[in-house]
């Protein structure tokens, strides 16, 4: 007979195989808060009571039988059972090779090379590791197959969903720039780029020269709203231009945030105050203005 496991070791065992099983399954329908649900901490309440009772029952049965075996069986059993029981489990885990003597070990002929090999047992450890990995890899084969645990595609979805989520908070607590704050920033210019690429371009040409609208790299300006060159770019993005519909009011109809509209506004703050021009633009349109703190 096997020696016996103290309830202590095999309760917690129980309940943590428990655990992850419930943690497979919610985590698979993203609800893994609930594993604190009060329902939940009820139902292990409730297991680790029934397991006590279970336990208390297997050991009488336990003691039961003893009373049916002979003398010798009894005190050997009795014997196999005392003592510290992570003793008697270290025991049991790592044979102590040198103990055991080489005739009760099987031994294997080669018969041709003359050497004779000892089929020692496997240590229970490497034994016991090995009953493991089956035992995990098929609840993970089966959870990967059924459920969304684990599943790449799915975890991307939830992570993907998480961040959008993220975003918004962020954009919500964050104020947008407005004309009042919005300054001219170095950094903000290879972003303004890219905006500029995917929403003017197509009126502005890429390096702002012109073409449906006007060239954005010379003096020349149709509308003056502000005193300040960087401040006019941001005004005419957000709300447009008064003469002329098709320069439309990117900022007011919310089509462009605030703090976007301030990069775009760096890139062409930029590209107009940069000694090299374009080699070829749109013909002038509007008034000169030289210096804009004079207007
Ligand atoms: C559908 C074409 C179109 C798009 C897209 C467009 N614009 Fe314009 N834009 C124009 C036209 C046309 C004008 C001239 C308006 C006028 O005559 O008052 C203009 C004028 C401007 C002006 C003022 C120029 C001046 O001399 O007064 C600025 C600055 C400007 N656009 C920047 C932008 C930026 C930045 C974007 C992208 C967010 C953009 N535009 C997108 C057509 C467009």
């Amino acid at each position: 007979m096997r020696s016996k496991i103290p309830s202590f070791i095999i309760i917690p065992s129980i309940l943590s195989v428990i655990i992850f099983m419930l943690y497979v399954f919610l985590t698979s329908y993203n609800h893994i808060s609930y594993l604190i649900h009060p329902i939940i901490i009820f139902f292990f309440i409730i297991t680790t009571i029934l397991l006590s009772v279970l336990e208390s029952i297997n050991k009488l049965i336990f003691k039961k039988k003893l009373q049916f075996l002979s003398k010798e069986e009894r005190t050997k059993i009795i014997e196999e059972n005392e003592g510290n029981y992570f003793y008697r489990l270290y025991r049991f885990i790592f044979y102590d090779y040198k103990k055991i003597s080489h005739d009760k070990v099987e031994k294997i002929d080669h018969g041709f090379d003359g050497i004779i090999e000892l089929n020692n047992k496997l240590p229970m450890w490497w034994i016991h590791l090995f009953y493991f990995t089956i035992v995990f890899s098929a609840i993970y084969f089966f959870s990967y197959l059924l459920l969304d645990f684990s599943n790449p595609y799915k975890e991307y979805d939830i992570a993907y969903k998480n961040q959008l989520k993220e975003i918004e908070m962020f954009e919500k607590m964050t104020p947008q720039i407005t004309i009042e704050n919005a300054s001219f920033k170095e950094n903000l210019i290879n972003r303004g780029k890219v905006l500029f690429e995917e929403n003017c371009a197509t009126c502005h040409q890429s390096d702002g020269s012109g073409n449906i609208g006007p060239n954005l790299t010379d003096n020349y300006w149709i509308n003056i709203k502000e005193k300040d060159l960087f401040k006019n770019i941001f005004f005419i993005i957000w709300n447009g231009s008064e003469n002329n519909p098709t320069m439309r009011a990117f900022g007011q109809s919310g089509e462009i945030k605030g703090n976007d509209i301030e990069k775009i506004s760096s890139y062409v703050y930029f590209i107009n105050q940069k000694s090299v021009k374009p080699l070829t633009g749109k013909v002038p349109q509007g008034i000169k203005i030289t210096t804009w703190s004079k207007i």
